[in-house]
């Protein structure tokens, strides 16, 4: 355990103890012990390496769809081949302790559900429901395991109407799907304790989540090695990683 104090353990273990409502939001940092990169880590984030504009958006797709879609097949094809981390498994011990427990996840990979969570609302999508660009079929598309991160790959066409099949995910610029949002504020709302994970706190209307449950009179636990701007809202900020950090959390709760 890096710098979090063994009396600030205490305390969020003594919050999560007493909640009856727990809701844990989640980031690429709990990701990021399973071996998937993060978006903003100095040197190793995705958006230190690619530029988000040219591949997380609507025109980068509309620009050139092979350098896109192929980029999302290698960001697939690593999500399948890497295994759930102590984090997500402490998040799926969690909810057997605390019924109900509801997490809400940034993350387009399906770790959450692998470690054995069961309702896990996905704010970004899905690498995992690609979906016709055009009448937004569901496409079931033979899964490639591009050589490098910037293979070019056509990506395939809809059955029912012909048009280039997309990733699943939410593009810098797109609505996040209002269902997955509003449940997740209604949880947020309604929660005694929200658990927030591996997340920068930077991204709307996502990080507005944690900020529904401070508002309400709930109390927000945060795990991450670094601050963020979520730090205020936060009663404990427990600094380390989600790895080191959650077994302990909910071990001892
Ligand atoms: N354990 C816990 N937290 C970690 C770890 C770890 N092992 N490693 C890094 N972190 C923290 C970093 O300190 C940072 O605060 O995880 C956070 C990752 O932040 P981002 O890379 O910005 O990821 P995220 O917050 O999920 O980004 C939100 O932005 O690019 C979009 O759609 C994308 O869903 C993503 C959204």
């Amino acid at each position: 355990m890096h710098t979090s104090s063994s009396d600030q353990l205490r305390e969020a273990s003594a919050l999560l103890n007493a909640a009856n409502r727990v809701v844990v939001f989640t980031g690429a940092g709990i990701s990021a012990d399973s071996g998937v990169p993060t978006f903003r880590d100095a040197l190793t984030g995705l958006w230190a390496r690619f530029d988000a504009e040219r591949l997380a958006t609507p025109q980068a797709f509309a620009d050139d769809p092979a350098l896109v879609w192929g980029w999302y097949e290698w960001r697939r094809a690593l999500a399948r081949r890497v295994a759930p981390s102590p984090g997500h498994v402490a998040v799926a011990a969690l909810e057997r302790r605390t019924p109900g427990t509801v997490v809400v996840t940034q993350n387009v990979d399906d770790l959450h559900e692998q470690a054995g969570s069961s309702t896990v609302i996905h704010l970004h999508g899905s690498l995992f429901a690609p979906r016709c660009s055009a009448c937004a079929q569901p496409a079931r598309t033979a899964e490639t395991m591009p050589e490098s991160d910037g293979e070019r790959i056509p990506p395939p066409s809809c059955d029912a109407c012909g048009s280039p099949v997309r990733p699943g995910v939410v593009w810098f610029g797109e609505a996040l799907p209002s269902a997955a949002l509003e449940a997740a504020v209604e949880a947020a709302a309604n929660a005694d304790v929200l658990l927030s994970v591996g997340t920068s706190g930077l991204v709307y209307p996502a990080a507005e989540v944690p900020q529904v449950t401070a508002r309400m009179g709930g109390k927000v636990i945060q795990v991450n090695p670094a601050p963020t701007p979520l730090d205020p809202i936060a009663t404990v900020s427990l600094r380390g990683t989600a790895a080191e950090v959650l077994p302990a959390l909910i071990d001892a709760h």
